[in-house]
């Protein structure tokens, strides 16, 4: 559960941090795009203007000063052209010359393609009359822009990756560093919890034993008294039940798997079965076994068995008389799916996320004497997982359920080698 929090943090850190240099780069982009534009703009702007400063109309013709210097237009490939008030071509001058017709009322005009140019309009004025003359055009091509804007992609890019490899690691090691107080805290409850059932353990027996003691020998007491010693050994056991639940969950959660070996899940399900049916048929349920032949799993043989009755016994516990138990099993690539299915009260859809939960029961009333602690299921479902596997369910409301246990095979192993490690098994 630790490690699932650790990644969301770890993921959300990313994703704000991601975010941030997503807009900060953009914002760059944008900005240096905007400034090189506005610095060509005024460029041509100058061009254009001292161009239509140096033209006159001359006998139908347009003639430039001869001091313009038109040389210096062709080396910064800019160009320039001349258009008479009607909007004709008269004369043009440089490189990238844009082939568009001319619009007096657009200033600045883009040309997209192949070869993207920038043109600006300026009209000449006659200096002695004022009067309108034609327009001249500056342009120039934008490769160039284009190429450092490409380059800026380029950094901004790289930088960002850079920026997120480095945010990633540092990231790891935050998340370790905010995680470990955490989880050295549910260390410490979960270390208490098993030392406080375990301490439990001694108390409770001393009650339970000396209220045998009590019931063994009915007439040393009064007879009303015997009510009460049959309470109290009721209550105990409920109670011995619980904290035994509580160490085992506790224990499973702090210590890894120690009892390692090859298990078939056959002999664990048919010596259940076997234990069960009398129980089962005590209710008139019908139960019935399906397994599959070969169902090894690597794991602890002791946690499984107590996985399966706790399955099992919540089967027939919460399906009533003349119901139906099915225990079957499937194997489909590297899993096996172990199904306990029940035709018993069914859980509510609201309900199945909680079923797993501890101390979770349907019956909210949480009287012990009617079934469990409502720790069955959580223990089930940790031993599961401890066993690299899960539990999930289906459930219809007064139609029964299917509780499902899906855990790693070890079937694609050689026979050899289960041979050669059965030792570990005895
Ligand atoms: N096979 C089942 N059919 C219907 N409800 C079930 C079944 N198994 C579990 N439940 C519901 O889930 C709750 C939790 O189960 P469990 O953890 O085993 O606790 P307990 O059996 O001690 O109440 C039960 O109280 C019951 O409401
Ligand atoms: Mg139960």
């Amino acid at each position: 559960m630790l490690w699932a929090i650790k990644y969301r943090l770890l993921f959300s850190y990313l994703l704000v941090f991601g975010s941030i240099l997503g807009v900060f780069t953009s914002a760059v982009r944008i900005f240096v795009t905007h400034s090189l534009e506005q610095e060509i703009t005024e460029k041509l702007i100058d061009l254009a203007e001292g161009a239509a400063a140096s033209s006159e109309y001359i006998n139908g013709k347009i003639k430039l000063d001869n001091d313009f210097p038109i040389q210096d237009i062709t080396n910064r490939h800019q160009g320039l052209q001349w258009f008479n008030r009607e909007g004709n071509l008269l004369q043009q001058q440089g490189e990238n010359l844009p082939n568009l017709p001319l619009d007096p009322h657009v200033k600045k005009q883009l040309l997209s393609g192949k070869n993207p140019i920038i043109a600006i309009t300026l009209p000449i004025i006659g200096s002695e009359d004022g009067k309108l003359i034609g327009y001249v055009r500056a342009s120039e091509s934008l490769e160039n822009l284009n190429k450092t804007l490409n380059k800026l992609d380029w950094g901004l890019g790289g930088g960002i990756c850079f920026a997120l490899l480095i945010s990633g690691i540092g990231g790891i090691w935050l998340t370790r560093q905010s995680m470990q107080p955490i989880e050295e805290s549910l260390q410490k409850l979960q270390q208490f919890t098993a030392d406080a059932s375990h301490e439990l353990r001694g108390p409770l027996m001393a009650i339970k034993s000396n209220a045998v003691v009590a019931i063994k020998y009915p007439e040393a007491i009064r007879e009303t008294d015997l009510e009460k010693f049959q309470a109290i050994l009721s209550a105990t056991t409920q109670m011995s039940s619980l904290t035994e639940d509580l160490l085992l969950l506790a224990r499973t959660d702090i210590i890894p798997n120690q009892d390692v070996s090859f298990i078939n899940l056959k002999e664990i399900l048919d010596k259940l079965y076997t234990l069960y049916k009398p129980q089962a048929e005590a209710k008139e349920i019908q139960i019935q076994l399906q397994l599959d032949q070969d169902l090894y799993v690597l794991g602890d043989g002791e946690q499984l068995k107590r996985l399966f009755t706790n399955l099992l016994e919540n089967a027939i516990h919460y399906t009533s008389v003349q119901g139906r138990i099915e225990i079957t099993t499937r194997s489909v690539g590297s899993y096996i799916y172990v199904n306990v299915q029940d035709t018993g009260v069914g859980i509510a859809p609201d309900n199945l996320e909680k079923v797993f939960d501890r101390f979770w029961r349907a019956d909210e009333s949480r009287t012990y004497n009617c079934g469990g602690s409502g720790l069955g299921l959580a223990i089930a479902q940790t031993i599961a997982k401890k066993h690299a596997g899960l539990i999930t369910v289906k459930s219809e409301l007064g139609v029964g359920s299917c509780f499902t246990t899906r855990l790693l095979s070890i079937s694609l192993f050689s026979k050899s080698s289960l041979s050669k490690n059965s030792s570990l098994k005895s």
